[in-house]
């Protein structure tokens, strides 16, 4: 949550929330806060103002296995959502997805109520790297490797970040590879591959920045992050304001 909505929630005035920060009285884990802007999670972090301990929010972050053919969205009038995958009692209407897949990619989704957390991971100024396995309708080949890494241009101009293409197995009708992006383009993997004339057939998610696909989640499952994943929240967490 943003400090100053957290602090406004203490019922701290702005001018005295304004005052604090120029004086460096407001501390996180230990260090002044350098924005009112910064993004706060007390249940991650020490959050101290003016000497005094504040509690405020801790938020939820969710691993979710997604599988195909539920929509990343909260709700949608005739098909089953990510949100419907979670038990009631943590399903919530600030919850969302960080990114969205399309309704047939399964894998990695992160959930979470934490709303600028969502920006700063899908904000290109981060450069959170997204992995992918892919299987398509025919052969890749090392030219192919080449081309993604030159940044593939779609139909319409628009030209793609530099990709990197792993070629896992290459056949006439199909090919099993990996793919980072750093982007994320509406369809970008999909589009990716049209460009060079092959049409995906199965897409996963198995990587989001730091965070790596549970292999132990099955399609459909959640959990909530580790400790070792929360520290990379936190990390991210340092990063705004
Ligand atoms: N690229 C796609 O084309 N689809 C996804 O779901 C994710 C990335």
């Amino acid at each position: 949550m943003r400090l100053d909505r957290l602090l406004a929630q203490e019922m701290i005035s702005r001018k005295a929330m304004k005052q604090a920060l120029l004086k460096k009285e407001i501390l996180v884990d230990d260090c002044p806060a350098n924005s009112l802007a910064q993004n706060v999670d007390t249940g991650l972090q020490k959050l101290v103002f003016q000497g005094r301990q504040i509690q405020g929010y801790e938020h939820t972050y969710l691993m979710l296995h997604k599988p195909g053919g539920v929509v990343t969205a909260s709700q949608d009038k005739d098909l089953p959502t990510v949100m419907d995958l979670l038990p009631p009692d943590i399903q919530s209407d600030q919850l969302y997805a960080v990114g969205r897949l399309d309704r047939d990619t399964t894998g990695l989704l992160l959930l979470t109520d934490n709303g600028p957390l969502g920006f700063q991971l899908l904000h290109p100024q981060y450069h959170v790297d997204k992995s992918y396995q892919v299987v398509v309708n025919g052969l890749l080949t090392p030219d192919h490797i080449q081309s993604f890494k030159e940044g593939i241009v779609f139909l319409d101009g628009t030209t793609c970040k530099p990709a990197k293409l792993d070629i896992l197995s290459a056949g006439p009708t199909e090919s099993h590879a990996s793919i980072t992006i750093s982007e994320g383009k509406f369809h970008q993997v999909k589009k990716m591959f049209l460009s060079v004339g092959v049409k995906v057939v199965s897409l996963k998610r198995v990587q989001f920045g730091d965070f790596t696909l549970d292999s132990e989640l099955a399609e459909g499952q959640y959990r909530f992050l580790n400790q070792e994943e929360l520290e990379m929240i936190k990390k991210y967490l340092e990063k705004s304001g």
